[in-house]
C-alpha cells in the first residue's frame, strides 16, 4: 500500500472513434468517515474526424497523435498543458470482452491455471493472442464455487493503444473495458441492492452498449447495434438530407412528430424499436443463462444519444422497466452541486469520468 498517490494528476482519458474527452479531478478526503469528493479540475473534449480511429482501431496514429497533443495542450496552444504523463485510458468496448463467470473448486482462491482453462471456454478470441484480467468476486462456500469478473482484449489492440500513448509522452497506468469504467461513475457507489438488478445503456456516436450489473457486481455487457451516427445515416439515406441537417433534426426534434417532415418519426421510431427489441432479447439471455438472476428494475441511460428526447419514455414504455439518463457526477459531487444542464452535459461525460475517478481514487 502506498501511504501518497505516487501518480499524481493521474487524469481519465476516453478515446472514441469521433472524439477525445479528458477529465482529472483533484481528491478531497472525507473527514470523520464520510465519502471522499472531488474537483473537477479540467474536462475538455475534442472530435475526432472519421477514419482516424475506425471501429476501436487506431488506422491513422500519426493523426491520432497530433489530436492528442492538442487536447494534452502540447500542441495548438488552444488548451493548457497537462504536465502529469500518468493516464487511465479506456479499451475500445467493441473488441473488449467481460463475463462474471463461476469456478468449481475445492480451494477458495482458484489456481491461475484453473481461471485460465476455464475463461478460455468463454472468450470470443485465443487465449494466446489475449491479455486477460480478473478479479474474484465472491465465494459460493455451500457449493464451492468462485465467482470471477473476466476481462478480455485482443493483445495487438491494447498495444496499439499502450504504444498510442507512450508516444505522446503518457504512461498509462490502466487501460480498461467501457463496462467497468460507466458502472463506476453510474451506479451509486457503496449501495446495496437487493433482488433486483440494474442496467447500463451507453448510447455513443458510434457504438452502444448494454452492461447488466447484478448481486452488486458486473456480470456481462453486450454491443448493441446502434448509435448517433445509425441514426444520421437513415435521415441522410431516406430523408435525402444533408448529415448536418440529420445531425440537426435528430438533436431538436428527437423521438417527436416533425410537422414539416411525417417521415421522420416514421424513421425514428423503426430504429428505436429495434433497439428495444435487441435490449429485450440481451436481457432475456441474462435471465435465462446466468445464475440466480434478479429482475432489472431500472435502466440508466449514458451517452450523448441518451439526450434523444423521448427515448427514455418510449423504452420504458416497450420494456416495461424504468429507463432514464442517469446522473454522472453522483459519485463525485454533492447533489445540490448537480444543475440540470450539468447533469445532460454529465451523459457524454460519464465514460471519462469513469475514467477520472478510477485516475484519482485508487491509481494502481
Ligand atoms: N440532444 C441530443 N439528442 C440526440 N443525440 C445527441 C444529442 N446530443 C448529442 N447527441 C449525439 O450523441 C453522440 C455523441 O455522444 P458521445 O459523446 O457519448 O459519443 P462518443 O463517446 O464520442 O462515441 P462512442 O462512445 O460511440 O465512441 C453524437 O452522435 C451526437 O449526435
Ligand atoms: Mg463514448
Amino acid at each position: 500500500m502506498f501511504l501518497r498517490n505516487p501518480f499524481a494528476g493521474a487524469f481519465g482519458f476516453d478515446i472514441g472513434d469521433l472524439s477525445l474527452k479528458l477529465a482529472q479531478l483533484e481528491k478531497k478526503s472525507g473527514l470523520f468517515g464520510r465519502p471522499d469528493s472531488f474537483n473537477v479540475k479540467t474536462l475538455r473534449a475534442i472530435d475526432l474526424p472519421p477514419g482516424i480511429i475506425v471501429n476501436g482501431e487506431i488506422e491513422q496514429p500519426e493523426l491520432a497523435r497530433k489530436k492528442i497533443l492538442f487536447l494534452l495542450g502540447k500542441e495548438g496552444g488552444k488548451f493548457q498543458t497537462i504536465k502529469t504523463p500518468w493516464v487511465v485510458a479506456n479499451l475500445p468496448e467493441p473488441k473488449s470482452f467481460l463475463k462474471l463467470i463461476e469456478i468449481n473448486t475445492e480451494s477458495e482462491i482458484p489456481t491461475m491455471e484453473d481461471i485460465l482453462y476455464q475463461a478460455e471456454k468463454h472468450l470470443p478470441y485465443d487465449l494466446e493472442d489475449t491479455y486477460l484480467d480478473w478479479q474474484i468476486i465472491n465465494r459460493d462456500k455451500k457449493n464451492q464455487i468462485t465467482r470471477i469478473l473476466i476481462g478480455a482484449v485482443p493483445k495487438v489492440i491494447s498495444d496499439s493503444y499502450t504504444y498510442l500513448l507512450e508516444s505522446v509522452g503518457l504512461q498509462p497506468i490502466a487501460l480498461e473495458v467501457e463496462a467497468l469504467t460507466l458502472a463506476r461513475a453510474l451506479i451509486t457507489a457503496g449501495k446495496e441492492y437487493h433482488k433486483e438488478a440494474r442496467a447500463i445503456l451507453d448510447l455513443g456516436a458510434t457504438r452502444s452498449c448494454l452492461i447488466i450489473y447484478d448481486h452488486n457486481t458486473l456480470q456481462f455487457s453486450m454491443n448493441m447495434e446502434f448509435s448517433g451516427e445509425l441514426i444520421n445515416t437513415a435521415l441522410v439515406q431516406e430523408l435525402k438530407i444533408s448529415y448536418a441537417e440529420a445531425e440537426r433534426f435528430k438533436i431538436k426534434h428527437g423521438l417527436t412528430h416533425v410537422k414539416t417532415s411525417p417521415r421522420y418519426l416514421t424513421i425514428m421510431t423503426r430504429l428505436a424499436n429495434k433497439l428495444s427489441t435487441d435490449i429485450a432479447k440481451s436481457l432475456s439471455f441474462y435471465h435465462d443463462r446466468f445464475p440466480n438472476p434478479n429482475p432489472i428494475t431500472h435502466i440508466t441511460m449514458a451517452g450523448g444519444v441518451a439526450n434523444l428526447s423521448n427515448l427514455d419514455d418510449f423504452l420504458s414504455r416497450k420494456l416495461k422497466i424504468s429507463t432514464h439518463p442517469g446522473n454522472a457526477w453522483k459519485n463525485l459531487l454533492p447533489n445540490e452541486a448537480i444543475t440540470t444542464e450539468k447533469r445532460a452535459h454529465g451523459l457524454v461525460a460519464a465514460s471519462v469520468i469513469g475514467l477520472a475517478l478510477h485516475a484519482s481514487q485508487k491509481p494502481w
